[in-house]
């Protein structure tokens, strides 16, 4: 479903009007998904912008995260999180997750925590919330600022409200191509305040504070500080407002089809699907852990079903070589892991072709009887 609306009468009217209104940066559209994305989550505001990546980037400056400064961060999540990291000039120090979940605890969290750490930085793997609350006191008296990779998670719910609508992290979401709420690209981060939310929207505008409204009144404009170009466009806000329209129905059957997937691959030797809590959680993907996985890979590849690996390890990629440590259930992961085809088109025929030729490859492997 992520494409198909726009096939139809009123999704393709809303995109050709942001078309016709030729204002394709900045302008009231993006406004308007800033007031509906609010109002889904029951937050007073939410700040767009380009992408994930820079949602998380902003988040960090905002938190005034600079060099010599460590952010405390799961090995196991995609690579922009790092980057994001990175770009401000602080240190990852990655840290383990839960082999059942793939997500951080509070324990791991907390062993990791130095001088230095002036973040944490929990990736919601998958759509699952990960609860630090736990440690809010704690941390906030280190003044260390927990903000969230929510990529994965739109919709997804922690405690009794959805992620994002709780005050103790700073929320970022990816609105990126294939995730739970799609505006072909974008970002957004939850503010907890009137003030960050200020500063958030200096941040994505190149440091200027001054809104367009201001701008129109007067000759000039001030550049208060540091900024990126980090603008959510027109064009990707309109397609994210008529994709929250379809956002209930989307996340039904993202449930639906994971529930299909763990029940067909209940009881299959040798294979366990990583648990996402889906009572709680809009699935992003569906992983599975296999004691055969490279076998698993290459037979399913060549079968034309789209399986993947996500993610490898980013404590060993080259890039971020200068913060390696041993980190052993991560790397298990790494050797175990794959995400099965996992997109709201698919039907449930699709789901029990995956789970059959999955059976296969695991009576191949002898870890399953017939
Ligand atoms: C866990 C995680 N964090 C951050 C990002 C970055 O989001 P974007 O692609 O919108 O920049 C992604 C994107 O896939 C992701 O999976």
């Amino acid at each position: 479903m992520n494409a198909r609306p726009f096939l139809h009468g009123p999704e393709t009217e809303a995109l050709i009007e942001a078309l016709w209104l030729g204002q394709y940066g900045h302008s009231r559209l993006v406004e308007k998904f800033e007031h509906d994305i609010a109002e889904f989550l029951g937050v007073p505001d939410m700040v767009a912008v380009a992408s994930g990546t820079d949602a998380l980037h902003i988040a960090l400056l905002a938190a005034e995260v600079g060099p010599g400064d460590e952010v405390v961060v799961p090995s196991q999540t995609y690579c922009a999180t790092v980057q994001a990291i990175l770009a401000t000039g602080a240190q990852p120090r990655f840290i383990e997750i839960n082999p059942a979940t793939l997500c951080v605890e509070a324990d791991d969290v907390l062993a990791a925590v130095t001088p230095a750490t002036r973040v944490v930085l929990p990736v919601l793997y998958g759509g699952r919330a990960v609860d630090l609350s736990a440690l809010t006191e704690v941390l906030d008296s280190r003044r260390i600022t927990v903000i969230e990779d929510a990529a994965h998670a739109f919709g997804s719910v922690c405690g009794d409200k959805l992620v994002g609508a709780r005050r103790e992290a700073l929320t970022c979401f990816s609105f990126g191509p294939i995730k739970n709420l799609t505006c072909g690209q974008g970002g957004g981060i939850v503010p907890r305040t009137r003030e960050e939310a200020g500063r958030l929207r200096t941040l994505r505008a190149l440091g200027i504070a001054d809104s367009q409204r201001q701008r129109a009144q007067t000759t000039t404009y001030a550049v208060q500080q540091y900024g990126l170009r980090a603008t959510m466009s027109a064009l990707n806000a309109a397609i994210g407002r008529v994709q929250l329209r379809y956002f209930d129905a989307v996340a039904a059957l993202r449930k639906s089809l994971w529930q299909s997937y763990a029940d067909g691959l209940s009881g299959i030797g040798g294979v366990e699907v990583v648990d996402v809590d889906v009572a709680r959680s809009v699935p992003f993907n569906c992983v599975v852990r296999l004691v055969h996985r490279d076998a698993a890979f290459h037979a399913l590849r060549s079968r034309g079903i789209g399986v993947g690996v996500h993610y490898p390890p980013n404590h060993l990629q080259p890039a971020f070589a200068r913060w390696r440590r041993s980190l052993p259930v991560t790397e298990e992961s790494d050797r175990q892991i794959m995400s099965l085809p996992f997109h709201p088109a698919m039907s449930s025929e699709d789901v029990q072709r995956v789970v059959a030729a999955v059976r296969e490859t695991a009576l191949e492997a002898g870890t399953c009887a017939s």
